[in-house]
């Protein structure tokens, strides 16, 4: 291929993930090298961007990052169209357009979740050249088989969890382990089936403690007086899934912002409530079983840290095809894992869509053949 002379910007943005440092470098040293562009890094994600702190991305800044976890780039949790500026929100489009000139930049490339690829889409609505690179340690991107920081993450939750199963069996407890996750249970699945979870507790299936409380009953039937469960940050009972269903119904539903307004204000109020659930379900537990209940939050070190040889594997080989694209002048779209290759997908098809465990998937057959309670 021919060197194309382009000049590309790249940010990441949203939760850190391990992992983002190998797609920098992957797609860093893809452009730079086969594809002879030159590549801007703007500082923590689209605030940096908005406010153009820029840093010349060279060979010597992109060596050595492989196994960083983190960002070396800095990352935020801003939205485009309205972030906080001086306590209001504003809609900074305009402004990253004239940074995006400023820069004389053929492509900007957003390494991020969904929240990213929401930016992203809204960027490219604005007439930007944008390439989206799925990265989460929830796995919940669509049209992506996987995205960068999932395995990491899932190596450490699975550690945590063979590790809980001793302390719980000396102490004939009830360990229940929070693992991150609000909208998908793909982490807490993948870590509750690797690590052994006697109970596994989804943002997908709304359980009942008496259902759970069965399942441990059942187990001290059979003379094992300890049970670890895996619960997904985001699980719920089935009333608070109800109270969550109807909220969202309500914001999807609303159609002026002073109802998208209220709407919003309404499901902050519920997720509220529904804080913390992970304690209120050991306490219940303790009462219907009469064993003592412990909890772990993972919380972030499931983000920190050095990213697994997968990570590191999928961060390469996304990032270097996005260079590929880029050069191919393939813009609006985020570049997926497929097996083991990459696809473009439309950014239309990505922004606003999650990916959750579906309900017959085969993760969740493993888990009920091999007698794993899912609280349902
Ligand atoms: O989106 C990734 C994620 O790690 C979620 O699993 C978690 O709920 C969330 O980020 C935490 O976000 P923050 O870094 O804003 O606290």
């Amino acid at each position: 291929m021919s060197k194309s002379n382009k000049r590309i910007g790249v940010l990441t943005a949203g939760g850190d993930s391990p992992g983002l440092n190998a797609a920098i470098r992957g797609l860093g040293k893809a452009a730079l090298g086969r594809h002879g562009m030159e590549l801007v890094g703007f500082r923590d994600g689209v605030r940096g961007l908005a406010e153009n702190r820029s840093i010349e991305m060279t060979p010597g800044n992109l060596s050595g990052i492989l196994t960083i976890g983190g960002t070396i780039l800095g990352t935020s949790r801003d939205k485009v169209h309205k972030m906080v500026v001086d306590g209001e929100p504003q809609d900074m489009i305009p402004t990253i357009a004239e940074t995006f000139e400023k820069n004389k930049l053929d492509c900007l490339v957003m390494l991020g979740g969904g929240g990213t690829a929401k930016n992203a889409m809204r960027l490219a609505k604005a007439g930007l050249n944008v390439v989206h690179l799925p990265k989460t340690i929830d796995k919940d991107v669509a049209h992506t088989d996987n995205t960068f920081g999932f395995s990491t993450a899932l190596e450490i939750a699975t550690e945590a969890i063979d590790r809980l199963h001793s302390t719980a069996h000396s102490h004939h407890r009830v360990i229940l382990a929070e693992i991150m996750g609000h909208k998908a249970g793909w982490l807490t699945l993948g870590a509750g089936l690797s690590g052994g979870a006697d109970i596994i507790l989804l943002p997908e299936i709304p359980y009942t403690v008496d259902s759970i409380a069965e399942t441990i009953q059942a187990r001290r039937d059979r003379g094992t007086n300890f049970s670890v469960i895996a619960v997904a940050e985001g699980a719920s009972d089935v009333l608070a899934h109800a109270d969550i269903a109807a909220a969202e119904a309500l914001k999807s539903s609303a159609d002026t912002p002073e109802a998208k307004q209220a709407a919003k204000a309404h499901m902050a109020n519920v997720r509220d409530t529904h804080r913390e659930h992970t304690f209120r379900l050991a306490r219940e537990l303790e009462a219907a079983t009469g064993l003592e209940s412990r909890v772990t939050i993972l919380g972030y070190v499931q983000r920190g840290g050095t990213p697994c040889a997968e990570d590191r594997l999928l961060g390469t080989r996304i990032g270097s095809a996005a260079a590929e694209l880029i050069a191919d002048g393939q813009y609006g779209i985020m570049v997926a894992s497929r097996g083991e290759d990459t696809a473009p997908v439309p950014l239309e098809d990505v922004a606003g869509n999650l990916s959750t465990v579906p309900l017959d998937h085969s993760w969740l057959q493993a888990a009920r053949d091999v007698g794993t309670g899912l609280g349902d």
